[in-house]
Formats: C-alpha cells, sequence, structure tokens
C-alpha cells in the first residue's frame, strides 16, 4: 500500500487520516505546529509525530491540510528541505496549483467538497473529491487513491474549482448563516424554533429531484409587495433588513422581470 505523511491535525488532516488508514495506506507521519495535537492524529492512524518539518520521511505523498494561508509558505518549506521527494497535495477549495513551488512537477489537489467537521468523519461515505494535478501521470496517481476512499471523485481545473468554491459558500455557508439568523430570529420572538425544522428539511430534500429555482415560494416569488413590505417594517435590526431586501430583490429579479 502506499505512503502517506500528513501535514495538519484539524478536520480535514483527520479525515484523510482516518479515511487512509481504514484503507490500509501507510501514514507514515503528521506534522503539526502543535505537537500534542499531531501527537492524537498519530495515535489514531498508528504513525509519528513531529512540528519540525525535517522530521518528514519520504512518502508516496504528502497531504497538506492546514489553513490556506500557510499552505504555499509549507509547500515552499518542504521544498526547500526535501526537494522533489516529497510528492504534494493540498485541499484547499480556494487555492489553485500555483501555490506550489514552480519547480515541482508531481503536485496536485485533493478538494472534498464537503463540510468537515472533527468528530462527524465517521459518518462521512462517498464526500465528493474534486482533483487536479500538475501533470497526467500525478493525477492518475492521486485518482487512484481517491477512489479507494470515495465513489465520487471529479476532475475539476483549478479555473472551474474557484467558481466551484463561491458556488458552495453559497450553498452552504450562507444558507447556514440564513438559518442561525433564523433561529436567533425565533429566540427573539419566543417563537420554537423546532417548529420550522420540517420546513427547512423538507426543502433541502426536494432539491434531491427538483431545481431549486423551481420550488422557490414566499413573498417576493409571489411578488406579494404588501406582505413584503410588512415584513420588513417588523424587522427591527437594521443589517437583517438589508439581508431581506437583498434577497428579496433577488427572487423578484429572477421571476418577475424580463417575464
Ligand atoms: N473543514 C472543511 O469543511 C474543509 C472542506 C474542504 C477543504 N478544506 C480545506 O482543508 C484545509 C484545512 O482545513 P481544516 O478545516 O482542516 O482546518 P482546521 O481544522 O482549522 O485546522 C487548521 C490546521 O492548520 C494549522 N495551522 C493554522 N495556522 C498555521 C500556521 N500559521 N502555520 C502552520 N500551521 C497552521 C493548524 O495547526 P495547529 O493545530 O497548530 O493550530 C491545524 O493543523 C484548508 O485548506 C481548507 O480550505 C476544509
Amino acid at each position: 500500500m502506499k505512503s502517506v505523511n500528513i501535514i495538519g491535525a484539524g478536520n480535514v488532516a483527520h479525515f484523510f487520516g482516518s479515511k487512509l488508514n481504514d484503507e490500509g495506506y501507510n501514514i507514515r507521519c503528521i506534522y503539526n505546529r502543535t505537537l500534542e495535537k499531531a501527537n492524537a492524529l498519530a495515535m489514531l492512524c498508528g504513525s509519528m509525530a513531529t512540528n519540525d518539518i525535517r522530521s518528514l520521511p519520504k512518502t508516496d505523498i504528502t497531504i497538506i491540510a492546514i489553513t490556506d494561508d500557510h499552505v504555499g509558505r509549507i509547500a515552499e518549506e518542504v521544498y526547500r528541505i526535501h526537494g522533489h521527494s516529497l510528492p504534494l497535495i493540498h485541499t484547499s477549495g480556494a487555492l489553485s496549483l500555483d501555490v506550489f513551488p514552480s519547480e515541482l512537477q508531481q503536485v496536485g489537489v485533493i478538494w472534498p467538497l464537503q463540510s468537515i467537521i472533527f468528530g462527524q468523519i465517521s459518518g462521512l461515505e462517498n464526500v465528493p473529491l474534486c482533483i487536479d494535478a500538475r501533470n497526467d501521470t500525478f493525477k492518475k496517481e492521486i485518482e487512484k487513491i481517491c477512489i479507494d476512499i470515495s465513489d465520487n471523485v471529479a476532475y475539476m481545473p483549478s479555473s472551474q474549482k474557484k467558481h466551484a468554491h463561491v458556488a458552495a459558500v453559497i450553498a452552504n455557508n450562507f444558507t447556514n448563516h440564513l438559518l442561525a439568523i433564523s433561529e436567533s430570529y425565533c429566540q427573539e420572538h419566543g417563537i420554537d424554533f423546532n417548529l420550522l425544522k420540517p420546513l427547512i428539511i423538507q426543502s433541502i430534500q426536494k432539491i434531491e429531484t427538483d431545481s431549486p429555482k423551481d420550488i422557490q415560494t414566499g413573498p417576493a416569488r409571489r411578488m406579494d409587495l404588501h406582505t413584503i413590505n410588512d415584513q420588513m417594517d417588523l424587522i427591527e435590526d437594521k443589517d437583517l433588513k438589508k439581508i431581506y431586501r437583498t434577497i428579496s430583490k433577488s427572487i423578484i429579479k429572477t421571476y418577475h422581470e424580463n417575464n
């Protein structure tokens, strides 16, 4: 089985550590800035732990799963110390392959298009894995590894991945934020948020079979301007008013302008 180093010990490092370990990969070393966290992940994977980049052993791949802002610096450091001996992969949706030193050919990306939270990894099956690499041979290597841990592997060039990342932020992070706003609005007005859950779950489930555009409902979809104005008056918070207005305008534009 192939050998792997993991740089990082957060959510995504745990995801790859646990999935690859389950498939029998030889996880040789976990590097992390904070050694205690490297130790914890290393224990799960039966590997060594370090906070010294120089101690990384030679492996088939080294996965860099740290915060986006530091991937480039760590990749440079690995290259400076280990030269071409450690093929590198990062896991970011926001970064392209250009974050790696231009001298390296065996570099790639595995972007899990899923929200990954340490502690909820065992429930994650067939996470979509979007891959890209600087050369085709290495891309095939990455693909083989990904197929071992997911049935949902897709090639996605960096130029497209950055747009997929924007789409994911809007669909997932923004939706979740709106749910959080709705929850606190309920709390403010003494409403049990649980009452809204069947409605929320139903709209998410519907997109399995229908386009979101086809299942939009609500006052803006119907162009009920009196209701919209009444609701705007009810909302006291200035920022929430702006969000309500902007999204209502967007819905009206989608369904009622140029029709
Ligand atoms: N979580 C997701 O849902 C998800 C999904 C797809 C892709 N990704 C990508 O996966 C990567 C890791 O995300 P994550 O969610 O696993 O992050 P995370 O859980 O917040 O972990 C961050 C990791 O980065 C390290 N780090 C932070 N600042 C550093 C610095 N200055 N120097 C060196 N290491 C530093 C941390 O080390 P310490 O332990 O020492 O703080 C930790 O190992 C990111 O590129 C992210 O875009 C995340």
